[in-house]
C-alpha cells in the first residue's frame, strides 16, 4: 500500500469516527432526557395563534408572510421562539390552547402552547389571560386527564415574561423612581407563578430572560433607530439580576437542585444586535414593518382597508419586525447564539 492510500484510509477512518461519535452525543443527549411535551406560557414572544382574530397584529396582514406564507396568529413575520425551542427538541410546535377542540387529539401529545400576546403576570391592556389565567388552563386539562403526572416528568414549561408588565405601567403610572419596586414586584409574581407549575408536576421549567427593552423600536424610534436607550436597559438588568437570585433560591429549596432554568435571551439579543452582519443582518434596530405615521401601525388599515404601513424589501435582513418583536430571522440569529452558548445545559 503506497502511503498516499494509507493516509487516504487513516483520514476515512478518522472522519467516520468523528461522524460516529457526533451521533453517539447526540443521541445521548436525547435518550437520557427524553422530551416528549413542551407547554408554553406567556406572551406574543411565544404565542403561536391564541390571541383573538379580530385584534390588529398577528391575524391580519402581513403578519406570517415568510411563515406560513399568510397571517397565522404569530406576531412575526415566520416563526417564533416556541417554533424553535421545539425545533431544538425535535417536537412539533405545540399547538394553541385555543384550538385543543378543533385539531385531532394526536396533536395534542406535543404539548401545548397557552401564551396569549400582550399579556404579563399582572393584568396589561389585553382582555388575554394573564399569567396566572393561563396555569389555571394548564391545570383544568390535568384535572381533565388530558394530560397526566407521567407525561409532566418528561416535559418542559416555558415561560415568556417579556415586558407586557413593563409597558402598561409605563402607560399608567410611568414613574421612573417608582419602576424598581415595580420590577421587584413582577420578579415576585413570576416567581409565584414558577412554583405554581412545579407543583401541578413539571421537573424542568425554563423561563426566558428579559431581552434588553431599549434596543427594541418602540423605544429607539426616539433615535430614529440609531441607538439603544441604556435607561431601560439598565432596568431590564434589574429585573434579570432579581430574577436570577430568585431561580437559583428556587432550586436550593428543590430536591434535585436542577428544576429551574434562565433562557438567557437578553444575552443573546445583545450578541446579534451588536454583531448583525455576522448573521446577516442588514438592519438590526429599524424594523422591516412600521407604519408610515407610527412605528406601532404594522399591519393596520384606515376605513377604506388602504394599508398605513410599509413593509421592508427583505425581511431576512432585518432584525425586527415590528416595533415589538423580531422576525423569523431575528429569532434565527437568537437560537443560533443560544445554542452556541450551550442550549444543552438549559434545555436539557
Ligand atoms: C389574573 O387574572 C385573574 C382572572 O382575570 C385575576 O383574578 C387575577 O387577579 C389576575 N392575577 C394577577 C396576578 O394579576
Ligand atoms: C405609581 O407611581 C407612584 C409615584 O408616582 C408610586 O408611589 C406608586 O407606587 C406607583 N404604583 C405602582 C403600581 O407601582
Ligand atoms: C430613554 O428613554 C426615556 C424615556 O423616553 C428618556 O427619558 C431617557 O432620557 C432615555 N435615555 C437615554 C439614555 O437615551
Ligand atoms: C444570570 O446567571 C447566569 C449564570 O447562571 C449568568 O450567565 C448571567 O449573566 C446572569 N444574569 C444576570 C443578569 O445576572
Amino acid at each position: 500500500m503506497d502511503s498516499h492510500k494509507q493516509l487516504f484510509i487513516l483520514l476515512w477512518l478518522s472522519l467516520v469516527l468523528v461522524l460516529l461519535s457526533g451521533l453517539q452525543a447526540e443521541a445521548s443527549r436525547h435518550l437520557k432526557y427524553p422530551t416528549k411535551e413542551l407547554f408554553v406560557f406567556g406572551d406574543s414572544y411565544v404565542d403561536t395563534g391564541n390571541s383573538q382574530k379580530s385584534k390588529p397584529g398577528s391575524w391580519k396582514e402581513p403578519y406570517g408572510i415568510t411563515f406560513p406564507g399568510k397571517p397565522a396568529g404569530r406576531f412575526s413575520d415566520g416563526r417564533v421562539l416556541t417554533d424553535f425551542i421545539a425545533k431544538y427538541l425535535r417536537l412539533r410546535s405545540p399547538i394553541p390552547h385555543k384550538f385543543r377542540n378543533i385539531v385531532s387529539k394526536h396533536y395534542l401529545k406535543y404539548g401545548m402552547n397557552f401564551a396569549y400576546g400582550g399579556t404579563g403576570v399582572f393584568d396589561t391592556f389585553t382582555s388575554g389571560p394573564n399569567m396566572t389565567a393561563q396555569i389555571d388552563s394548564f391545570n383544568q386539562l390535568i384535572q381533565e386527564n388530558v394530560y397526566t403526572p407521567s407525561d409532566l416528568s418528561k416535559a418542559i414549561a416555558y415561560v415568556s415574561v417579556a415586558g407586557n408588565d413593563y409597558n402598561h405601567y409605563l402607560a399608567t403610572n410611568g414613574s421612573l423612581p417608582g419602576f424598581p419596586s415595580f420590577i421587584a414586584s413582577v420578579v415576585k409574581q413570576t416567581t409565584t407563578d414558577l412554583i405554581h407549575l412545579q407543583s401541578l408536576g413539571f421537573k424542568r421549567i425554563v423561563v426566558g430572560a428579559l431581552q434588553p427593552l431599549g434596543c427594541l423600536p418602540q423605544t429607539t424610534a426616539e433615535s430614529s433607530f440609531q441607538r439603544c436607550n441604556s435607561t431601560f436597559n439598565d432596568l431590564v438588568a434589574l429585573h434579570n439580576n432579581l430574577l436570577n437570585q430568585s431561580v437559583a433560591k428556587l432550586n436550593q429549596e428543590t430536591k434535585d437542585h436542577t428544576t429551574f432554568t434562565i433562557l438567557d435571551i437578553f444575552d443573546s439579543f445583545a450578541s446579534v444586535l451588536n454583531h448583525p452582519a455576522s448573521h446577516n443582518i442588514k438592519d438590526h434596530l429599524k424594523p422591516c414593518c412600521a407604519g408610515v405615521s407610527s412605528q406601532y401601525n404594522c399591519g393596520s388599515v384606515d376605513e377604506n382597508n388602504v394599508k398605513k404601513y410599509l413593509v421592508c424589501e427583505n425581511p431576512e435582513s432585518s432584525f425586527f419586525w415590528d416595533g415589538l418583536h423580531p422576525t423569523q430571522a431575528g429569532w434565527n440569529a437568537v437560537y443560533n447564539e443560544l445554542e452556541k452558548k450551550g442550549l444543552h445545559n438549559i434545555l436539557y
